[in-house]
């Protein structure tokens, strides 16, 4: 199994990344791959044509809120609590596809009181991950609440930056916050978006230290499809996005 974690500020293209990952890996045989939205904002469903309304599936939010206000089917009720928690994500919380599984961590969450679900579902993420040969995991900004509650470690972090002056800094900024917050990782891979400037690679390798890997392609089809809220997965092959992607995971050896 190889976990994956994009990063970058908002708006840079992390779930638009994250959607042509799971497009060019799903592509390859018998290749498993398990979808993890933990933005609360969670549109990383219907960036790879996953209704989770309309299939009536639920978020992890969801199934906490339910089980810690006892809104649960009366036979679960003499259930452990991860028991419960176990049981309702299997069976109302994971979408179940030909290309990828997906789970959505979902917005309902309070902070505080919800220290021991956190640590059931570490645990439940780790065997369920155990099944899949690629976990990726659709973060919002911070990682903070990924180290909290979902996991603390991956194999490979995409940091995308951005065509702005701050981006380096924003960049040792993200690698000093991974270190504080004890996130273990194997590799730390930069690459630019699609308004990166072709000037940025070289201040990257000479200032930072870190792998440069090259460029997202800026691609009109990408930009209209997140717009209309269609999946990515329709793209062609020929997608300037996808091949870009194609060539940088080629490169790392996936
Ligand atoms: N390769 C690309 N080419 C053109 N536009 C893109 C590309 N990737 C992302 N975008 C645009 O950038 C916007 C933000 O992308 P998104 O993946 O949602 O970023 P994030 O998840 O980092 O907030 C999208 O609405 C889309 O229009
Ligand atoms: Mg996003």
């Amino acid at each position: 199994m190889r976990k994956i974690v994009a990063i970058g500020r908002g708006g840079v293209g992390k779930s638009s990344f994250i959607a042509l990952l799971a497009k060019l890996l799903s592509s390859k045989r018998g290749c498993s791959i398990l979808l993890i939205d933990a933005d609360p904002d969670e549109n990383l469903a219907e960036l790879v044509g996953v209704d989770l309304g309309k299939m009536q599936i639920n978020t992890i939010s969801d199934v906490l809120f339910n089980v810690r206000y006892g809104n649960i089917n009366e036979r679960l009720k003499s259930f452990s609590l991860a028991e419960k928690i176990e049981f309702l994500i299997n069976q109302n919380a994971l979408y179940e596809g030909d290309d990828f599984d997906l789970i959505s961590i979902g917005t309902k969450w309070t902070e505080g009181c919800y220290c021991q679900p956190n640590n059931i579902l570490k645990n439940f993420i780790v065997n369920l991950e155990r099944n899949y040969d690629y976990v990726l995991i659709d973060s919002p900004a911070g990682l903070e609440h990924i180290n909290r509650r979902l996991t603390s470690s991956v194999d490979d972090i995409f940091a995308i930056l951005d065509a702005t002056r701050k981006a380096l800094h924003h960049l040792r900024r993200a690698y000093r916050i991974i270190s504080e917050i004890q996130i273990k990782f194997n590799n730390f891979y930069v690459i630019g978006n699609f308004r990166f400037s072709d000037e940025l690679p070289e201040p990257v390798n000479k200032n930072t230290g870190f792998q440069y890997m090259g460029r997202i392609e800026y691609d009109r089809k990408v930009e209209e499809f997140n717009f209309k809220g269609e999946s990515l997965f329709q793209l062609e092959q020929d997608s300037p996005a996808l091949l870009s992607i194609g060539r940088i995971i080629s490169n790392i050896g996936y």
